[in-house]
């Protein structure tokens, strides 16, 4: 679909059909288009691919499973700086870039009223949803209340504290629609703009995969959910978790 915030000021570039591939020429902005465009795939898409489908996931199995999985990740060498290089720093950049291709936009969902062009439109609200989501989740998963990495047998209490109250489940539920929409249809964004899937009837072929996927997610997703508020109310102090721990690195 054709988009002016896909061109450097003073560059002038006309789509008639279609969407705006990714064009040399257009200095610093092309760089850091073509930046943001890879980091929604890696590694924030690779991540979020991670978070959902498998380590969420294991909470199906119940909260020592979990607690094993969170154990395994906080034990990660050098744990701190993979999350800062390889999760904050990338999803940053993402994020407040993609706040500034939207404020950069034409807004034109009226001058091309066609499917493909309302995606794009839900790309920038789901990314925006997104954002505001994954701050609040890290700001209070990671760095307030109890310490998972020091003491991981408190992680299923510590979510569940949260999914049992209604707005943040809600929230929760949101979040997740919002993030799992805009990767996969952000998968189809990229091939498309890299030229790795080119056609109108790949592109379509593709379309329905990528619809496949955010399905996947989202049911996944949902389970891990509902797995949390299946269960009784697990402990979320640190204490209970300090001495579980030993538990953890026991069974393994
Ligand atoms: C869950 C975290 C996120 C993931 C996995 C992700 C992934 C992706 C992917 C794969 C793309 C397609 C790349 C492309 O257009 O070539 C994309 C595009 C985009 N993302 Fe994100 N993203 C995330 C968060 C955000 C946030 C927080 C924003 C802020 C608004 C955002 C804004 C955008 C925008 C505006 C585009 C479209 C760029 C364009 O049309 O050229 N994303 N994202």
């Amino acid at each position: 679909m054709a988009s002016a915030s896909s061109t450097a000021p003073g560059v002038t570039q006309t789509v008639t059909h279609g969407f705006a591939p990714l064009r040399a020429g257009q200095g610093i902005s092309f760089l850091l288009r073509r930046l943001h465009s890879l980091t929604g795939i890696l590694p924030v898409g690779a991540f979020l691919f991670e978070h959902i489908l498998i380590s969420n996931s294991t909470a199906i199995s119940g909260p020592e499973a979990y607690a094993r999985q969170v154990s395994f990740l906080a034990n990660l060498p050098l744990v701190f700086f993979l999350e800062l290089f390889g999760i904050w720093v990338p999803i940053a950049f993402h994020g407040l870039y993609g706040f500034y291709i939207w404020y950069r936009g034409d807004g034109n969902s009226v001058a091309y009223p066609w499917t493909g062009n309302w995606m794009y439109t839900a790309q920038r609200w789901t990314g925006g949803i997104a954002f505001a989501y994954i701050f609040w989740h890290v700001w209070t998963m990671r760095f307030t209340g109890v310490d998972l990495h020091a003491s991981p047998m408190a992680s299923f209490g510590k979510v569940q504290h949260e999914v049992f109250q209604t707005p943040l489940f809600l929230f929760y539920v949101a979040g997740l629609i919002a993030a799992s929409w805009h990767f996969s249809y952000g998968i189809w964004l990229f091939s498309a703009k890299w030229g790795i899937v080119s056609g109108e009837k790949a592109r379509k072929r593709f379309l329905a995969l990528c619809l496949a996927l955010f399905f996947v997610l989202t049911g996944a997703g949902l389970a891990s959910l509902t797995s949390f508020r299946s269960r009784p109310q697990q402990p979320t102090e640190a204490g209970t978790a300090a001495m579980n721990h030993k538990s953890i690195t026991e069974s393994r």
